[in-house]
């Protein structure tokens, strides 16, 4: 396994309401470059707001303060002369309700890269289209009616026009927010096997309720409880040999659900 660390996660401390609310405590973590990282715990315990302090997008929610750093490729994410414009292009995220654009298919996934000057109308931006619908697996169902809107595509579809359309801008890591559970089992199966296909060239930080998908698709796996991280090992150690008695009885009442 690849052992390159991609992002640290050095203390890192988040608050809503102006300080009131604590919900993140001294977060420590190391994401590893081409594995996929599975954040998992009970509702409410931090996972989609230490998600969003990976591309500061806790920054548009008012209240909202985070202290600590996360130190992506050598650069702190969080350092005065880093925008945060700049970090939500190269950090895509993926919700847990497919969001396609009010636009065609093929806007969805050149609306960015047109905007952000990395590709022009005609044969490049073609090209780029082509490849992220190929990247998980729809250009075959799609390439015919590329015109057509992007919310006329099933649910899984749409999810994995969303997955497209964030890999189009070729980010550094990709963020998924419990990305399959709007989706039926098969469209599950899909989307997981796209993220398989995809960790070969990004990193990806998935947070996930279900621990059998955790268990099939994740190379690591971090439990959190009200805040803390609590243990963080590889998925193996994580199912097999749990170290912390909170992490056992997450997984003893979580996994047949
Ligand atoms: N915008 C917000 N303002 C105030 N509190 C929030 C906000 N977003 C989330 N919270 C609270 O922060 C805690 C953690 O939420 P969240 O990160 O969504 O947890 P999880 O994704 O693990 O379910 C919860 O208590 C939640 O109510
Ligand atoms: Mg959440």
């Amino acid at each position: 396994m690849n052992n390159r660390i991609k992002a640290s996660i050095r203390d890192l401390n988040l608050w809503y309401d102006e300080g009131a609310k604590q919900i993140l405590y001294s977060i420590d973590m190391d994401i590893y470059a081409n594995q996929v990282t599975a954040l998992i715990g009970a509702s409410g315990c931090g996972k989609s707001s230490l998600l969003r302090c990976l591309n500061r997008m806790n920054e548009l929610i008012s209240g909202c303060k985070v202290r600590g750093e996360i130190v992506i490729d050598g650069k702190n994410i969080y350092d005065k002369d880093v925008s945060e414009v700049a970090v939500r292009t190269k950090i895509g995220m993926v919700f847990q309700k497919p969001n396609p654009f009010p636009k065609s298919i093929y806007d969805n996934i050149a609306h960015a890269p047109k905007i952000h000057g990395r590709v022009k109308r005609g044969l490049m931006c073609d090209k780029l289209v082509e490849e992220s619908l190929r990247r998980v697996s729809l250009w075959e169902d799609v390439k015919d009616k590329l015109k057509e809107m992007g919310t006329s595509l099933s649910g899984g579809e749409q999810q994995r026009l969303c997955i497209a359309r964030a890999i189009a801008l070729r980010p550094d890591i990709l963020l998924m927010d419990e990305p399959t559970s709007a989706l039926d089992p098969i469209s599950t199966q899909h989307i997981e096997e796209a993220i398989m296909e995809l960790k070969k060239s990004y990193t990806i930080i998935m947070v996930t309720h279900n621990l059998q998908q955790a268990k099939r698709i994740a190379d690591r796996v971090a439990f959190f409880h009200k805040g803390d991280l609590i243990e963080y090992n590889t998925s193996h150690e994580v199912f097999t040999n749990p170290q912390d008695r909170r992490t056992r009885e997450f997984i003893k009442d979580k996994y047949n659900q």
